[in-house]
């Protein structure tokens, strides 16, 4: 093969890969392993000019989710409030504080080791529950969200997380208390900060053996 025929077969290569990617989203190396090009950068990208569902409208920010680059743990609530409306972070109002506070007992840190996003990215208005064609149109965000940072165990707050994400119709109460698989990830329910905020004496002991139970599956994940 001369010079002109190699480069004749290289562009006529990158032309297939870059047909394929458009395709399927995925670039195939010289092996043909799939290499997925999805990064969190580019996911919240495609939510800041989300129009799917009708909370486009009433948004102020869209909230994507932060955290930890390689997080053992995602914490995922149901929706951005009013303080994350207005700042595009998860979790920064008071019941978010509170949070803080349960990681800080069992020894994990906002950007060091957790991911913290939502079912649904943008705020539905006076805070009401997301409608479920509102979770349908925005839940393929956060599954690729999974995907890509692999957290060794997710943390469900409230109950329209866990029921999302454990495909199940029951309160909190009776979903909590049992560790579920979410596309092959470990999941733990737990109560709604903003729920234990305003009903500590039911609510903290429960939330509190709910913790022991995530730090328990990290530590014996960092010994093996
Ligand atoms: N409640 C949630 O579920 N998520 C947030 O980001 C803030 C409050």
């Amino acid at each position: 093969m001369d010079n002109n025929d190699k480069i004749l077969t290289d562009i006529w290569d990158l032309l297939n890969l870059t047909s394929d990617y458009l395709a399927t989203g995925y670039l195939k190396d010289h092996s043909g392993l799939k290499i997925s090009t999805d990064s969190l950068e580019k996911i919240a990208e495609e939510i800041s000019v989300c129009t799917k569902c009708k909370l486009c409208e009433s948004r102020t920010k869209v909230v994507p989710g932060t955290g930890a680059i390689k997080p053992s743990l995602m914490i995922i609530g149901e929706a951005p409030g009013a303080d994350e409306d207005r700042t595009g972070l998860p979790f920064v109002g008071r019941a978010g504080q509170y949070m803080d506070k349960w990681m800080d007992a069992i020894g994990l840190e906002r950007d060091k080791h957790i991911f913290l996003a939502n079912i649904i990215k943008c705020r539905p208005p006076e805070n009401r529950d997301p409608g479920s064609d509102e979770i349908a149109a925005c839940l393929p965000y956060l599954e690729r969200q999974i995907n890509i940072i692999k957290p060794d165990i997710i943390l469900s707050v409230g109950k329209i997380a866990s029921q999302v994400l454990t495909g199940r119709n029951e309160g909190i109460g009776r979903l909590r208390g049992q560790v579920y698989k979410y596309e092959g990830t470990s999941l733990i329910p737990t109560y709604h900060p903003s729920g234990v905020l305003r009903n500590p004496e039911e609510y903290r002991k429960p939330v509190w053996e709910d913790l022991k139970q995530v730090k328990v599956y990290l530590d014996n994940k960092n010994s093996q």
